[in-house]
């Protein structure tokens, strides 16, 4: 009898061990068309998509909300946390975003917020249809010009995966990282016309360990900008261009910000961008701090500044007449070839308020065949070393 109750009870307790494991093993599936989605192209799926993430956040196991193959109309979506589980939105059709200006009037289209171990992926596309929304951009002769949405932007999103999509043509910014933490992205596509303004492709501030690779990037404005409190950044195999290149910055504009630091630029392909790594800060009386720089590895195919750091920034003027007041240090650059549409192919501008510390140029390889060739490198207030091979010759 004795033995009977202890094998009821080992047995219930399996049995719950199993339940348990199943629920928290187990992938339910969310299809959109199942919270009344319509795949027209024309129809607002808004508010079936926001159902259908809403029940996949409340299950306890692996949720997969799922946007079949297909075109869908989407006005806006905001995704909120934290959820009970897993959460994975797999995108397979594409999301289209209105062209009437009254309907974008959010900052952003795409929104995820506070959720803790999420992944977007499914090969599927984001069109932000921004043709029409261009001409609304005055942001180069308005400095308060209004904002246009972001196709995807993250917020308070940690332990996350941003894998095999498609974004194209944005309204202003691609994708958006913000208050992130631990968040991969890779083999995203990204494109927009060279011309379309303030398309920038991946933008990231306060968010530490952001990895992004195996990636292609063509658009009007930064192919990726790292901004205040970017920290912990790893970019590797990305092609960009056309461009504006991979930025810090720009940085010190708005009062002070936070430090940005430890980003690593591996084996990139920049093609025709307009300047390659660049770190940019505004001639302005704000403090700051980049520091701990690698860029290496990387393939300079007619870009205009392919090197530059530029501390005297100044779009708007007047500003400081000294530079900026942001601290550059620790950054090398280290084995870096191809062709400079300009001249000057290298271009350490730094403040004469705060100069460069410790930047290293190693084994630099960048021609220029234009007019009045061959390329030069310009130094102003730099501190550091070059070693290697130095064409243009090193200017610190
Ligand atoms: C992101 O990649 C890094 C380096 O490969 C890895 O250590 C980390 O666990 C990854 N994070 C996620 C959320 O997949
Ligand atoms: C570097 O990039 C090249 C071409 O873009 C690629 O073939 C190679 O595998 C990459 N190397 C590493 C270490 O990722
Ligand atoms: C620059 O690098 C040096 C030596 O590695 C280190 O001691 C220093 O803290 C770094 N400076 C900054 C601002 O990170």
């Amino acid at each position: 009898m004795g033995s009977k109750l202890a094998f009821g009870w080992a047995c219930l307790l399996t049995c719950l061990m199993v339940l348990v494991t199943e629920v928290r093993g187990q992938v339910k599936f969310f299809n959109v068309m199942n919270y009344g989605a319509v795949a027209d192209g024309a129809t607002d799926n808004s508010e079936g998509f926001v159902r259908a993430w809403k029940e996949a956040c409340e299950w306890k196991g692996r949720a997969r909300v799922l946007i079949p193959q297909g075109t869908y109309m989407v006005s806006s979506g905001r995704f909120e946390g934290p959820c009970k589980g897993l959460m994975t939105v797999m995108i397979k059709g594409v999301l289209k975003a209105p062209t009437d200006p009254t309907k974008f009037s959010t900052e952003n289209w795409i929104n995820f917020r506070y959720v803790d171990r999420l992944t977007v992926s499914g090969g599927g596309t984001l069109d932000g249809q921004g043709q029409v929304a261009w001409r609304f951009n005055d942001c180069r002769d308005n400095p308060n010009c209004p904002a246009l949405p972001t196709t995807m932007r993250f917020d308070f999103v940690t332990n996350a995966r941003i894998h095999h999509l498609r974004s194209i043509d944005s309204k202003s910014n691609h994708l958006v990282i913000f208050g992130c933490e631990n968040v991969n992205i890779s083999s995203i596509r990204i494109s927009a016309p060279g011309d379309s303004p303030n398309t920038d492709g991946i933008k990231i501030g306060h968010s530490h360990r952001i990895g992004i690779a195996h990636s292609t990037i063509s658009t009007g404005d930064d192919c990726i900008a790292m901004l205040s409190g970017a920290t912990k950044i790893h970019i590797s195999n990305v092609v960009c261009g056309p461009g504006h290149g991979i930025s810090i910055g720009s940085l010190g504009k708005n009062g002070d910000e936070d430090d940005v630091s430890g980003v690593v630029v591996r084996n990139c392909t920049f093609q025709g961008t307009s300047d390659g790594v660049r770190i940019k800060t505004w001639a302005s009386p704000s403090l700051g701090r980049a520091s701990d720089f690698i860029y290496e590895d990387i393939f300079m195919e007619h870009v205009g500044n392919p090197i530059i750091i530029d501390q005297e920034y100044c779009p708007y003027p007047p500003c400081n007449q000294e530079g900026s007041l942001v601290q550059i240090s620790n950054v090398t650059y280290r084995n870096i070839w191809g062709i400079s549409d300009s001249k000057v192919a290298v271009t350490l501008r730094c403040s004469g308020s705060r100069s460069c510390k410790n930047v290293v140029l190693e084994d630099i390889n960048l021609a220029y065949r234009g007019p009045g060739g061959p390329a030069t490198a310009l130094c102003s207030h730099v501190n550091g070393r070059s070693l290697g091979h130095q064409t243009p010759p090193s200017c610190i």
